[in-house]
């Protein structure tokens, strides 16, 4: 018997396959001529309190606080999705969750992870609200970098990656510490590690404004350079940020400490000391146990046969975000 294919049967797959075909070229030039999202300037009653709330959490290092904040900052979000302060904040509601998870200790579940995320989306929504602002490239990538290992995403990894490494050339002075920070988690002896080394020596090098600094690091003649304001505010401490001097060094002494550079180590943290804010900052006393401890951790990273069995690093550790925002 002959197959019989009836025509009315025939008729609306072929309208299928035509329609189908017709949105591979209509697609992209539909989703691209929409319109991209612009910032609002007004800020509701509840943005306000939203990133308050926030604000003071980060300052207090009131990381129990954080279930609370993002409900109040998605909150805001929903009403305003057009606010760039409240995207961004609630990007780093997400990603401070996420970084010191630690603090939760054995207790902390596995939909943590769902953080990276909604970091990385939110990260998404402030650039595109604030596209002049280099500092959200820096934190996006990191976040892409944590989704891509989370997920066993190659590509996810790459995209992070190549997106951190743009951001360095955009601001190095900034985005350095971004980059090198998130790769300083990397074994010791693979070419990311060596490459988060070298993030911090360029981060420090655009902040001394002088190259020099790598053969010598000595930071007592760059400190008449302090400023609040401008592009290399970031350098050193702010409102916004109070310890940002003291963590950065903290954090390229833990680096250091594990690429085995032991002057430059020590070095590294004693250059946190400068600060005229240290005897003030609550991580002093880890800072100066590093120092006290310096060859026997070295001794501990070389001899680690895993990053398991590595003693801890600023990165990763419960004061991961607060060791520079807390006051
Ligand atoms: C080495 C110090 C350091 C560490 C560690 C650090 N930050 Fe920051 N953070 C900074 C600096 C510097 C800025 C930029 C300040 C500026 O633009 O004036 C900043 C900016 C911010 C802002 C303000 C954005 C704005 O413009 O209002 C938030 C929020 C923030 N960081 C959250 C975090 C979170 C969450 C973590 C942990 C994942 C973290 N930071 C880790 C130094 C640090």
């Amino acid at each position: 018997m002959k197959p019989r294919v009836s025509v009315a049967l025939l008729f609306p797959s072929l309208w299928f396959f035509a329609a189908c075909h017709a949105d591979v070229l209509v697609a992209p030039l539909a989703i691209r001529s929409a319109e991209m999202k612009t910032p609002s300037a007004e800020q509701t009653d509840l943005a306000r309190h939203a990133s308050t709330s926030f604000r003071e959490a980060l300052y207090a290092a009131r990381y129990e606080s954080l279930p609370n904040v993002r409900q109040l900052l998605t909150a805001a979000y929903l009403e305003n999705p057009s606010d760039p302060e409240v995207a961004l904040l609630l990007g780093h509601a997400h990603l401070w969750t996420l970084s010191e998870r630690s603090r939760v200790g054995d207790e902390v579940g596995p939909e943590i992870t769902d953080h990276a995320l909604l970091a990385e989306h939110y990260f998404g929504e402030a650039s595109t609200l604030a596209p002049e602002d280099d500092r959200i490239p820096g934190w996006q990538g990191g976040a892409r970098l944590a989704i891509g290992d989370i997920h066993d995403d190659q590509r996810a990894t790459r995209r992070g990656y190549f997106q951190l490494r743009e951001a360095v050339r955009a601001y190095p002075a900034f985005n350095g510490f971004s980059a090198g920070f998130v790769l300083s988690s990397q074994d010791r002896d693979s070419d990311r590690f060596a490459e988060a080394v070298e993030l911090f020596w360029t981060n420090l090098a655009a902040c001394a404004g002088d190259d020099r600094i790598r053969e010598d690091l000595d930071y007592r003649g760059v400190s008449s350079r302090a400023t609040t304001t401008g592009r290399l505010r970031v350098c050193w401490n702010t409102e916004l940020v109070p310890h940002n001097f003291e963590g950065f060094f903290l954090a390229m002494g833990d680096v250091l400490t594990k690429a085995g550079d032991v002057a430059n180590a020590e070095r590294a943290y004693r250059a946190a000391m400068l600060s005229p804010d240290y005897d003030g900052w609550r991580f002093a006393p880890v800072l100066e146990a590093r120092l006290a401890n310096l060859d026997e951790r070295v001794a501990a990273f070389a001899a680690a046969a895993d990053p398991g069995e590595e003693p801890a690093m600023m990165f990763g550790s419960d004061y991961a975000c607060t060791g520079c925002h807390a006051r």
